[in-house]
């Protein structure tokens, strides 16, 4: 199993950490545009290997998608981050060029890869990637919501005063601060609805500080965060490489489903080793039916400043 990334900055360097750390890949390639930078990473990741036991092999890359040839995962984290007070909307400009001409040159090499775009704004860096390449729609995941779901298990658990492996909860929408939709209705600690235990105040107070999850932490760092997503690219490609079918919320290409059409947005998804395998519909309740539509309604905002 071989796993591209590209972009060595700090996302891309904690995906390749945490998929090594898991050792399930055999070589993990990782690329970056900055002459030498993706190759210290991968010798400082590599020296890690005897301290944390793994075997995984970490590559790193100058712009030389050749030795990417043959990837059967290939995850693209590359563009700028967001700063304080941005939203991961305002990124579109440059980032759109970058993920269209990566993704083309990944492709290139790996025909047969499935695609996971970890850039913003993803969803529709997502629907990009959809829009000018001829991957089938199963090829080409959106990480967000396996982000957002493990911020609001975070918000849950310290809501609850219970540890984080008693709680469980799923986050589905655009990956926004205004379009993310915390299924609070759904969310359970130990199979029992957390409503029982947390008022609809607090519960609100849980949903709003999951969707501002990522902008808090980059007014405390000064740039987005890495740790969670990295961790949670992870999840995902361990999912598809071990042929796990396991259930996340993905941004994937809608076709009629929870009646939206010609967009990609986060709902619950089957991860296998053919990528998305199906995508899982459930029930909501009114109010999140008509979050969900208004996410949608952003994400296709955005979607519109694309130049396709
Ligand atoms: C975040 C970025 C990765 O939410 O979108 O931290």
């Amino acid at each position: 199993m071989k796993v591209t990334v590209v972009g060595a900055g700090a996302v891309g360097a904690s995906c390749a950490e945490y998929i090594a750390i898991k050792d399930f890949a055999s070589e993990v390639v990782l690329l970056d545009i900055k002459e030498g930078f993706a190759e210290g990473k991968a010798m400082d990741l590599m020296q890690t290997a005897s301290l944390n036991g793994f075997d995984t092999k970490i590559t790193g890359v100058t712009n030389d998608y050749s030795k990417t040839a043959g990837s059967d995962i290939c995850v693209i984290t590359s563009g700028i981050p967001r700063k304080p007070g941005m939203t991961r909307e305002e990124l579109i400009g440059i980032n759109a060029g970058i993920v269209k001409s990566v993704s083309s040159s990944l492709i290139e090499q790996s025909p047969n890869t499935i695609i996971i775009v970890v850039s913003n704004p993803m969803d529709t860096m997502t629907y990009l990637v959809h829009k000018t390449t001829n991957l089938p729609k199963n090829r080409i995941i959106g990480m967000g919501g396996a982000l957002d779901s493990a911020r609001f298990k975070y918000r849950l658990a310290e809501a609850l005063e219970a540890p984080i492996s008693d709680v469980d909860g799923m986050v589905i929408g655009g990956h926004s601060d205004k379009g993310m939709v915390p299924l609070t209705a759904h969310a359970t600690r130990n199979s029992v609805k957390v409503s029982e235990f947390l008022s609809a105040d607090r519960l609100d107070q849980v949903k709003e500080d999951t969707k501002v999850g990522g902008a808090t932490l980059t007014k405390l760092l000064g740039t987005s965060a890495w740790y969670a997503p990295g961790a949670a690219v992870s999840g995902l490609v361990q999912a598809i490489a071990c042929d796990q079918k396991k259930m996340f919320p993905c941004s994937t290409l809608l076709e009629g489903e929870y009646g939206l059409n010609d967009l990609c947005i986060g709902v619950p998804v089957i991860l296998g080793r053919n990528g998305i395998e199906e995508i899982v519909t459930i029930k909501l309740s009114d109010a999140e039916e008509a979050h969900l539509k208004e996410s949608a309604e952003g994400v296709q905002k955005t979607n519109g400043l694309l130049e396709l």
